[in-house]
């Protein structure tokens, strides 16, 4: 059957269903260059509105994990014993940097973790643009390294590459062209690039709120459905955890602040919700890897996740012995007046990182390492008139104007303390 751009767009425009092949054909064609940006940025655009079915999004899926390689873990062993892999994705939020910390905590119990990730996707953050604030490190590492890596530290942490390559052109297109929140690109682009990283399970954070792509409870839980059931077609063990994106999570927000934050959940500090989130989901990737009997809290107190987390940013060229770039400006937002700080809206506190450069808004362009806002008040604490409520940091003062109207939409300073809201809401498994 012969396909034409043109005629797939007006089909999903039109609302009605792609058929396989012209799924196949479209994602082969725009992975090798047979279909302009322009044309895919159209259909995207016409998934985005018309939306795809199961079938649909399964079939997109399977088309993006046949496009590039697939690794296979299944004959690791360590110590003559076979050595389970496991990992986990978030679907995408503001301050989320659990990824540093957790991979750290499931290595030093045990397991080791493939993990195979993105840059920063509209105002969220990516742990490879957080990563690559580390002087010297790469995401760019080969298989044998990866294999080595996870034998040796139990971690590695790498581009995609070749794996799902059509992921990694589509997700760059959707970053730049309003594309990004739609439920059947979420779920194939992640299950794509998991699938194809041959991981042994995987554990999902699927977001949920103002701050997440998916903003209600009942579409998330629906993407949350939606990839489980993928990972169990294609034979991946996958449960997902709907955690809350109301708020940001911890007190940075921006890839270098974000990495500080996390060296100091590893050292046994850092915010409640950074070190509960992260011990919850190394509770279910340890639970997947058959691992039991090691508390991934005691990891974090006794420095073996610490341990793991040098050893991973060493082996990929990290020196964390060089201090991490701060934005060479800085503006204080201080209190108005006396009270009680309210909720801190996560999308505002996302779009003005973003603003201040940590994201991008052009494909490819270089972001800030030392861009980002620290918050100084969490929500329900006091505080007095003229205190500090967020720094803000960027190497372009002129970012700071739309920065500020960003975060000033974002909070109040009222009479009483804003609702408690759990930071894990459900579990999802098929
Ligand atoms: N994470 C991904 O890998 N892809 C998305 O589309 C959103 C979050």
């Amino acid at each position: 059957m012969s396909f034409d751009a043109p005629t797939v767009i007006r089909t999903k425009r039109d609302g009605r269903r792609l058929s396989d092949e012209a799924i196949d054909w479209v994602i082969d064609g725009y992975t090798h260059g047979r279909i302009a940006a322009e044309q895919m940025s159209a259909l995207l655009m016409a998934v985005f509105l018309r939306g795809m079915d199961y079938g649909e999004t399964a079939r997109w899926t399977a088309a993006m994990v046949a496009s590039g390689e697939r690794l296979d873990f299944t004959a690791l062993r360590r110590g003559g014993n076979p050595l389970p892999t496991v990992d986990k994705h978030s679907t995408g939020g503001v301050g989320d940097k659990i990824t540093l910390p957790l991979v750290s905590v499931v290595a030093a119990c045990g397991a080791a973790v493939p993990q195979a990730s993105g840059r920063g996707l509209g105002h969220t953050g990516g742990t490879l643009d957080k990563l690559e604030s580390i002087a010297g490190f790469s995401g760019v590492v080969s298989n044998d390294q990866v294999r080595q890596q996870l034998h040796d530290v139990g971690a590695a942490i790498f581009a995609a590459g070749q794996l799902a390559p059509a992921d990694a052109k589509l997700y760059a297109l959707r970053d730049i062209t309003g594309t990004v929140e739609s439920l059947p690109l979420i779920a194939s682009s992640v299950m794509s690039k998991k699938i194809a990283e041959g991981a042994g399970a995987l554990v999902l954070d699927v977001k949920v709120g103002s701050g997440a792509f998916m903003q209600s409870e009942p579409l998330a839980r629906e993407l949350a459905e939606t990839m489980v059931a993928l990972g169990a077609e294609h034979g991946l063990p996958t449960c997902a955890l709907l955690t809350d994106m109301n708020r940001p999570l911890g007190a940075a927000v921006g890839n270098a602040l974000e990495v500080a934050e996390a060296l100091e959940v590893l050292a046994g500090g850092g915010p409640a919700d950074v070190v509960e989130l992260t011990v919850c989901l190394a509770r279910e990737m340890l639970a997947l890897a058959g691992i039991d009997g090691c508390d991934p809290a005691q990891t974090l107190q006794d420095g073996t996740a610490m341990d793991r987390f040098r050893a991973l940013i060493a082996a990929q060229g990290g020196d964390l012995a060089i201090p991490l770039p701060v934005g060479k400006y800085s503006e204080t937002v201080t209190a108005a007046r006396s009270g009680t700080m309210g909720d801190i809206d996560a999308m505002a506190v996302g779009l003005a990182v973003w603003r201040l450069g940590a994201g991008r808004s052009r494909p490819g362009e270089v972001v800030q390492s030392g861009a980002g806002l620290q918050i100084h008040r969490q929500p329900g604490s006091p505080v007095a008139a003229g205190e500090p409520l967020f720094t803000l940091y960027t190497d372009t003062p002129e970012r700071f104007e739309q920065a500020m109207a960003e975060l000033n939409a974002g909070f109040t300073i009222g009479h009483s303390p804003p609702t408690r809201r759990s930071l894990v809401i459900d579990r999802i498994t098929s």
